[in-house]
């Protein structure tokens, strides 16, 4: 029978158990030193060791022979606990046993003296999930311990555990497992296994779990089912990832606000049956890289990452503030926090992007309450560069005829060759087409939600408040979405153009002036704000 690597490669001794040392550490002293407690808390996210660890303590405490605080692994105690015929060591899964009749039966049981061992250990394994009368049996005998009790509880999530039972139990947080220490434990099993590994691949997987020991552990399996030779291609394969390659395309288009050529990648990429969550969390840790990057003088050891591609992360760093890669964090952070209870991931993924790439979320302006607030030298910078910016707009400006206000609504673009030339009308379908867009397709949605439109001929003008939606909807795959759209609901095909909605201003204002007097105005604000 195959047995999962993850399984055949569970630490035996605390020794093996790897980027918990503070943990390991002191339960080996304990244990040397006779001086362990009657309750154990073990803390921390999936796959660091909480369950491997409570097996390694109940052999300890009982073993015939202990070495150094680790069990012996050879005397009849540690071999029949292993085998499960020795009965005094219980584990149990409070998934699945969490009622109060459950707890009543072990709290019975705790009272009789070990049949073979020194203490009856009771392992429960997501403690959390034991019900509220469940927890006050256990709180009961916890309080009054037989002698000859030892309980380990496990959990991930420990804000779910009462704090009754949190203050009897010794506390222990497992932390995520350092990547270079997973990469080097997937080297080391792989030599004992038959199958290769390289370097690079045993990083990517690293990179790939997130700091847990299991889940790297599934994906080197999955790896080796599909080839005995590992290297990066296969574990990108395998674990459907993007190749570094589209990974770093995507975060370039973030970086250039390239709003159209980062929604395609997007596309791709999903059609590529690639998981949001998993590319939310890849962007993610890809600028984090680059933020390092950005941060220190030499990354080496920081970065994991295949050799080539640290030169890559310097470049991009290198073309990018620090804040802005702050913000840009701060974006995805917030997009993968939503996945969870989002209904359609992928809009949710579209519309974090956009937003990344219109800087409408200037998160590094406008820090939430709580967060520290920006850095004075990268705001003055910024007004400085407007102020600049404002001055040779104005200069321009002042070269062109000022015209009237007018009241039909202004193309955007005022040479375009398809200037509706006949009489402007309503566009009636418009209200039902925007509540179908809010069903098919909620990205679009968002972007049309304040606009209204006229025809004249086969030409919609779209008017909207929305300064980005003209730039967004020249992305083809946007616009011609919502052409197709447009097409279905008209009959026919019709030209689509973006109209701006008028302002109050009485002289006509160059687009992008617009746009960097109202960014100004709003940062003029945020700076008296902070005075
Ligand atoms: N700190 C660690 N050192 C070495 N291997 C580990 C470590 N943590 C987890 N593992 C590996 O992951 C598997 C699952 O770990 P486990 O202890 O069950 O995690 P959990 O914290 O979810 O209880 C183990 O069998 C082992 O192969
Ligand atoms: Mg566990
Ligand atoms: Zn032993």
């Amino acid at each position: 029978m195959y047995l999962a690597l993850y399984r055949k490669w569970r630490p035996k001794v605390f020794s093996d158990v790897v980027s918990q040392e503070h943990i390991t550490q002191t339960l080996q002293n304990q244990v040397r030193l006779g001086k362990t407690a009657h309750a154990y808390l073990f803390t921390g996210s999936r796959g660091t060791g909480k369950t491997t660890c409570s097996k390694i303590l109940a052999k300890a405490v009982n073993c015939l022979h202990p070495v150094d605080g680790n069990p012996c692994l050879e005397c009849e105690i540690c071999k029949g606990i292993e085998n499960g015929s020795i009965l005094d060591v219980t584990e149990m899964d409070a998934a699945s046993n969490n009622g109060v009749d459950d707890i009543r039966d072990l709290r019975d049981e705790a009272s009789y003296t070990p049949s073979s061992c020194r203490y009856r250990v009771y392992i429960i394994d997501e403690v959390h999930m034991l019900s509220t009368s469940a927890f006050n049996a256990l709180l009961k005998i916890m309080e009054e311990p037989p002698p000859h009790v030892l309980f380990i509880l496990a959990t991930t999530e420990i804000h779910k555990v009462p704090q009754t039972i949190v203050s009897r139990c010794q506390q222990y947080d497992f932390r995520r497992i350092r990547p270079a220490d997973i990469a080097s434990r997937l080297l080391e099993v792989s030599e004992n296994e038959d199958f290769t590994l390289t370097e690079d691949a045993a990083r990517l997987i690293a990179r790939l779990a997130d700091g847990g020991m299991r889940d790297a552990l599934s994906l080197l399996d999955q790896c080796v089912a599909f080839s005995d030779h590992v290297d990066p291609d296969v574990v990108a394969s395998t674990a459907g990832i993007a190749g570094s390659e589209q990974i770093f395309a995507l975060a370039d288009a973030i970086l250039k606000m390239d709003a159209g050529e980062a929604l395609r990648l997007v596309s791709e990429l999903y059609e590529n049956a690639k998981g949001i969550d998993r590319l939310c969390s890849e962007m993610i840790s890809h600028f984090r890289d680059v933020l390092l990057c950005r941060s220190v003088s030499d990354p080496t050891g920081l970065v994991i990452c295949l050799p080539d591609e640290l030169e890559r992360l310097q470049k991009q760093a290198a073309s990018v503030s620090l804040d802005r890669v702050m913000e840009i964090l701060g974006g995805f952070q917030k997009c993968l926090d939503n996945l969870g209870r989002s209904v359609n991931k992928k809009v949710e993924m579209e519309m974090t992007v956009i937003r990344l790439c219109t800087g409408e979320n200037n998160a590094a302006v406008r820090p939430a309450a709580g967060e520290p607030s920006p850095d004075m030298a990268v705001l003055t910078a910024r007004i400085a560069e407007l102020e600049r910016m404002l001055t040779a707009g104005l200069q321009n400006m002042q070269q062109m005829p000022v015209r009237p206000r007018v009241s039909v609504p202004r193309p955007v673009q005022a040479a375009e060759p398809d200037v509706p030339a006949g009489k402007q009308e309503p566009l009636t379908q418009w209200g039902d087409l925007l509540q179908e867009l809010a069903v098919r397709e909620p990205a679009l949605y968002v972007l049309l939600q304040d606009s209204t439109a006229m025809r004249s001929g086969n030409v919609v003008s779209i008017e909207s408040p929305n300064a980005m939606l003209k730039k967004l909807l020249l992305a083809d795959n946007i616009g011609a979405k919502l052409a197709d759209i447009v097409e279905e609901k008209l009959g026919s095909r019709h030209r689509l153009r973006v109209v701006k909605q008028e302002q109050k201003e009485t002289t006509e204002v160059p687009p992008a002036l617009d746009d960097i007097l109202q960014k100004a105005a709003a940062r003029d604000v945020e700076v008296r704000v902070r005075e």
